[in-house]
């Protein structure tokens, strides 16, 4: 890859904010650093990248964002260590996952470089928005979306690609109960849902509105034709512990590649867990949670990390989790983080240096 960290223009706040930010008691994604990136893709190439001050940005009210939701995005973290170094987790990943979501948007796919050396140069800007507190992290949005105008329905000739960053705490705040879904559906066979499309979620919103409403915080999306198998969550993948086997669903073009996913699936492989990435039913699992051989649910992404979840709804029944010791989830919680972190090894080759 071809560096253009130099010649990125990087151009500094007068002001800043962080004086202001209580580092202790951090929510997800509600207070934003100093500075974000820019990078405009117009007469056919995207444009030199620039770090700028954090503001708003002025758009035309007929840009195809607004009526075509032609957008995508990433979600990331850059974590500190005890010496205060950088690091990212699995970034290629989340690069070249945003240029498939942008593919299938036909939105323009946007250089390694671009992407990389522009996130390097926002995060030594705002290195010290990155929080040193244990289980925080900053987090990273990088996102695409059409700026260009116009009501034709088709692709727009202009587009905006943006990173902004946000210094983080957990994204759920208590605990975790979802409802498997049987009315709606996330995505379809040969839709959008392996994409992180904005749209995508939009269209969650109503269905997890009304979840909410009856007491769960996320929904589990099933298949679109029989709703007869598990697929994953709202913001994160889910997997499920049978006896002493982790099972997750395999990704397909319905369902989102999380990075966190595989990175567990090969991590708990690596410590000796039996793990089983294969359709699971609804059936099995509802089967499974009567009998006493359900043990764990979690969900795992980047936001979301690993997220015990303490019960489940179906048509009209509630199940609950049972409360044990030791769990798969938190033992992989700790492994994932303490390899993101620098805290041990990292054998896998995810943890990169900044
Ligand atoms: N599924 C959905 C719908 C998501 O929004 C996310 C979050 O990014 C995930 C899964 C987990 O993906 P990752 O682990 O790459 O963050
Ligand atoms: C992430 O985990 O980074 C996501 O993008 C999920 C988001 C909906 C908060």
């Amino acid at each position: 890859m071809n560096s253009i960290i130099n010649d990125i223009e990087i151009i500094k706040s007068e002001t800043t904010k962080i004086h202001d930010v209580d580092f202790d008691n951090l929510a997800f994604g509600s207070v934003f650093s100093d500075h974000m990136l820019e990078c405009n893709f117009k007469d056919g190439k995207w444009q030199a990248p620039k770090v700028v001050p954090y503001q708003a940005i002025s758009l035309d009210p007929s840009a195809k964002i607004f009526h075509y939701g032609q957008s995508v995005f990433e979600g990331m973290k850059a974590y500190k260590d005890a010496n205060e170094d950088v690091y990212l987790f699995r970034p290629l990943d989340n690069f070249n996952r945003l240029n498939i979501s942008a593919k299938r948007l036909a939105i323009p796919e946007l250089p390694e470089n671009y992407f990389m050396d522009g996130l390097k140069a926002l995060l030594e800007v705002d290195k010290e928005w990155i929080p040193k507190q244990d289980g925080s992290s900053l987090y990273i949005r990088p996102f695409i979306f059409a700026s260009g105008n116009g009501f034709h329905a088709s692709p727009a000739n202009e587009y905006k690609f943006l990173i902004c960053t946000a210094p983080s705490g957990s994204y759920f705040s208590g605990k975790v109960k979802v409802l498997i879904e049987q009315t709606y559906s996330r995505s379809a066979n040969g839709g959008v849902g392996f994409a992180k499309a904005g749209g995508n979620y939009a269209g969650q919103f109503y269905p997890t509105q009304l979840a909410v409403e009856k007491g769960y915080q996320q929904v589990i999306w099933t298949d679109d034709t029989s709703h007869e198998y598990i697929e994953e969550a709202g913001a994160m993948n889910i997997f499920v512990r049978i006896n002493d086997t982790l099972i997750t669903a395999p990704t397909s073009d319905r369902i989102l590649d999380g990075i966190t996913r595989k990175s567990i699936v090969e991590l708990a492989k690596a410590e000796g867990i039996d793990v089983e990435v294969r359709k699971l039913s609804v059936h099995e699992v509802v089967e499974a949670a009567k009998n006493g051989s359900l043990k764990e649910m979690f969900g795992a992404g980047t936001a979301a990390v690993i997220s015990p979840i303490s019960g489940f709804g179906y048509k009209d029944e509630d199940f609950e989790l049972p409360e044990l010791e030791e769990t798969f989830a938190s033992f992989l919680k700790k492994r994932i983080t303490d390899i993101q972190t620098n805290k041990v090894e990292d054998p896998f080759g995810w943890r990169y240096k900044l």
